[in-house]
This record gives structure tokens, sequence and C-alpha cells, in this order.
């Protein structure tokens, strides 16, 4: 392991559910200060950290979709969502840990942060400000995997990374199938190929086809991102 980071600029993608702990809804500020001071290490390591927040945590379209309800209505409820999750973890990264983060929206919401403007999120980047993407794509039809992977390529970044709970991609579901093995690495059309369940295809797809390297790791494990911006490759299954 050196003592430089292994990456530059990271993007890291964080699941709505993520951000409500044990409340099983909503946003826990325990947990949103845990993740601005893991965020908050890899920054001082010289790391350039994007974020990208879900929403499932506040809003989830599918069950009303199920009921009827306009599936563009529904993924719209879901992008404003991810913003108020987005400004959340803006005000824990800036309180907890004094660095300075700007949201940018994919829709246009300019009393309440700034637009996605790719330039201007990168000068952010390189100021030492963490930025957090909201609103997805701003599209619906478009999860917030894909915007992650979308953004993480317009940035540059090194690598994403997909925090979830469990540390890495499984053979099979580990939690129903016991008999299942952790990947360390595994290819995107591998990933595709097998259903791995990863990240939707659309997301794969785009980061295959762009050469950007995804790990999945175990958000829960405290220091973890740091151990893999430092280039320490068993934490999480890495995907290329
Ligand atoms: P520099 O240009 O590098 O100094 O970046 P900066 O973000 O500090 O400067 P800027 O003057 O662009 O922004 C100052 C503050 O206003 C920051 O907190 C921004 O997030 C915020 N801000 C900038 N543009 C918008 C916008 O369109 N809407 C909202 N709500 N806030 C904005």
């Amino acid at each position: 392991m050196s003592a430089q980071p292994a990456y530059k600029r990271i993007l890291l993608k964080l699941s709505g559910e993520a951000l409500m702990g044990e409340l099983g809804f909503g946003i826990s500020p325990p947990v949103t200060s845990f993740l601005a001071n893991e965020i908050k290490a890899v920054v001082e390591a010289g790391v350039q950290v994007a974020l990208v927040v879900g929403g499932g945590n506040i809003f989830r379209g599918e069950p009303l979709a199920k009921a009827g309800m306009d599936r563009i209505t529904g993924d719209q409820m879901g992008m404003l969502a991810t913003v108020i999750n987005a400004l959340a973890l803006q005000d824990a990264i800036e309180r907890s840990t004094g660095l300075q983060a700007r949201v940018q929206s994919a829709i246009r919401i300019n009393e309440v942060c700034e637009d996605f403007i790719r330039r201007k999120a990168v000068r952010h980047l390189e100021k030492g400000r963490v930025v957090v993407f909201a609103a997805g794509t701003g599209n619906p039809f478009f999860t917030t995997d894909s915007a992650a992977a979308l953004r993480a390529i317009e940035i540059g970044a090194d690598l994403m990374l997909k925090a979830t709970k469990v540390d890495g991609i499984y053979t099979a579901d580990p939690k129903k199938d016991p008999a299942a093995t952790r990947y360390d690495t595994v290819t995107y059309d591998e990933a595709l190929s097998r259903r791995l369940g990863v990240m939707d295809q659309t997301a794969m797809v785009l980061c295959r086809d762009n050469k950007m390297k995804l790990c999945v790791y175990d958000m829960d494990r405290p220091g973890a991102l740091m151990k893999i911006v430092m280039g320490d490759r068993s934490f999480g299954t890495y995907v290329d």
C-alpha cells in the first residue's frame, strides 16, 4: 500500500436508503455525519470527491406506479427526493467536517442549489469542495445508478464507488444462499450476462463502454473508503 492515494478523483454513489440508518424512513443525522467524516478523510488525503445520492428513503415510485400513478410524475417526485438528500449531505459535510460542499441539480431549482454545469463542478472539485449531484440525470426512466455512471464519466473520475450494505458482489444473494461467494473482480460483460444485480443495465453498459472502473463496497465499515482510495484491493469487488 502506497502513501499516496491510488485515485485522484472519485464518484461515490450512495443509495437514499443508506441515509436513513435504523429509522426506516428519512434522514438519520448520525449516518450523514458518519458519511461526512469518511469523506473528509479521503478529501484530506488529496482525493477529489463527488457524490450522487438516491431518494428511496423519502420516496419510491414503483408502488405508486403499480397503484396507477403516472410513471413520469413518480420519477419526477423521486428526483425531488434526491435533492432533499443532497441538501442534507451538503449540510452534514459543511457542519461536521468544515469542508465546503456544493449541490448541483440536474433540474433547475435555483433558489435551492446550483444547476449542474460540468465545468463548474470540476472547478469545485479542484478547489477541494465536495460536489453532490442531485436530481439524477434530470430525466424519467433513468436510475440514480445511471446518473452516477454518467456523472463519473463526465467529470473524468478515476473510480466510481457504489456504497452498499454488503462488502462486494456475490455469486448469489449471501442473505439467502450460504454457499454464495464474493468476487474480487468481475467484468461488466460477466456481471451483465450473469445478471449479478450490481446496477441496472443502462448504468453498467455506460460504465463498460466508457471504461469506468467500479468498486462495490460496504459503506458501514469505518475506514473502508479510505483503504480503497489508498489502493487496498481487499475491500469490495472491482468491476471493469
Ligand atoms: P467560486 O466561484 O470558486 O468562488 O465558487 P463558489 O461556489 O464559492 O462561488 P459562487 O459565487 O458561484 O457561489 C457562492 C455560493 O452561492 C455557494 O454556496 C454556491 O453554492 C451558491 N450558488 C451559486 N450558484 C447558485 C445558484 O444558482 N443557486 C443557488 N441556490 N445557490 C447558488
